[in-house]
């Protein structure tokens, strides 16, 4: 049976197992799909072992995306773009890098939620891996403008110069935001201490939606508090796993597994843990 892993560091906690697990039923392939951790210095000589042993494709998570796309041989343009890997074909001699975060999150956001991005005013919060990996689908959805704010201001500047031949994108520190979003996204790493991106609260009582990349069985403390100042529309980050992980089967497969009945159970999962 063809095998797949996720590799990450540390890994335990991935839902991917369960996701294409669920998928792999759902439209009949047979596969195993399971979690490796691999040692922080050890990733490459782990896929290395786990392709050597028929392995046809991997996952990659925090923190190897980086790391992936330097052992690929082959990248795919928003690989190439996004400088970083999360979903890895093996063919032959050669080891294909692509990133599908980008895409998860815009169909999570335009088929699952509804949320129009051509022409809308979008925010995007951090400037990190998780907020390179989003610019260019955003950007491809032809939005009125993109902000991108970021604590360190020079990390968004640089970000917004590198993909500014991609569409209209610019670069902000939080304080001197105005209130005017259709969308605020939260792509920085605050929510992992509790923490929250300092913000006016303005911005967030204006946007119609909020939305924050990651998620958890309570509410994240970024959209807990878009709700409390009035944004009527939030969401998680739970439906841009579930699209990035259908993208990954996809490539693999060769068939788009439906998303929404595997998003649910996830949901129910996290809600009774
Ligand atoms: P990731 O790959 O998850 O994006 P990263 O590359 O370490 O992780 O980037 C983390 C992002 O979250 C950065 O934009 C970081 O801001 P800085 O560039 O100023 O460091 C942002 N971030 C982390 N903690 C934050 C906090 N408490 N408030 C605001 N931004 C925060």
């Amino acid at each position: 049976m063809d095998t797949y892993a996720v590799f990450g560091h540390p890994v335990a906690h991935s839902k991917s197992p369960f996701i294409h697990a669920a998928f792999a039923r759902q439209t009949g392939q047979a596969l195993i799909y399971t979690a490796i951790e691999a040692p922080r210095e050890g990733f490459a000589n782990a896929v290395m072992q786990f392709r050597a042993r028929g392995g046809k494709g991997a996952n990659v998570t925090v923190p190897f995306k980086e790391e992936a796309y330097r052992l690929a041989t082959a990248a795919s343009e928003r690989a190439r773009l996004a400088q970083a890997v999360n979903t890895l074909r093996f063919d032959g001699a050669e080891i294909y890098g692509d990133n599908t975060d980008g895409a998860g999150l815009v169909r999570d956001l335009t088929v699952n939620l509804g949320v129009p991005l051509a022409g809308s005013r979008i925010l995007l919060l951090g400037a990190g891996g998780a907020a390179r990996g989003a610019i260019p689908a955003l950007l491809a959805q032809n939005p009125a403008r993109l902000t991108l704010a970021n604590r360190t201001v020079q990390r968004a500047a640089d970000l917004a110069c590198e993909f500014g031949a991609l569409g209209l994108v610019s670069a902000s520190g939080f304080d001197t935001l105005a209130p005017d979003y259709d969308l605020v996204i939260n792509a920085t790493s605050a929510s992992l201490a509790g923490d929250l991106p300092p913000l006016p609260e303005s911005v967030l009582a204006a946007a119609p939606f909020a939305y924050d990349m990651m998620y958890g069985a309570a509410e994240t403390p970024f959209l807990a508090l878009a709700g409390k100042l009035g944004c009527a529309r939030r969401a998680d980050g739970l439906g841009m796993l579930v699209e990035q992980a259908a993208e990954a089967f996809l490539l693999w497969r060769g068939v788009r597994p439906q998303t929404q009945p595997v998003l649910a159970a996830l949901r129910q999962q996290l809600q009774h843990a």
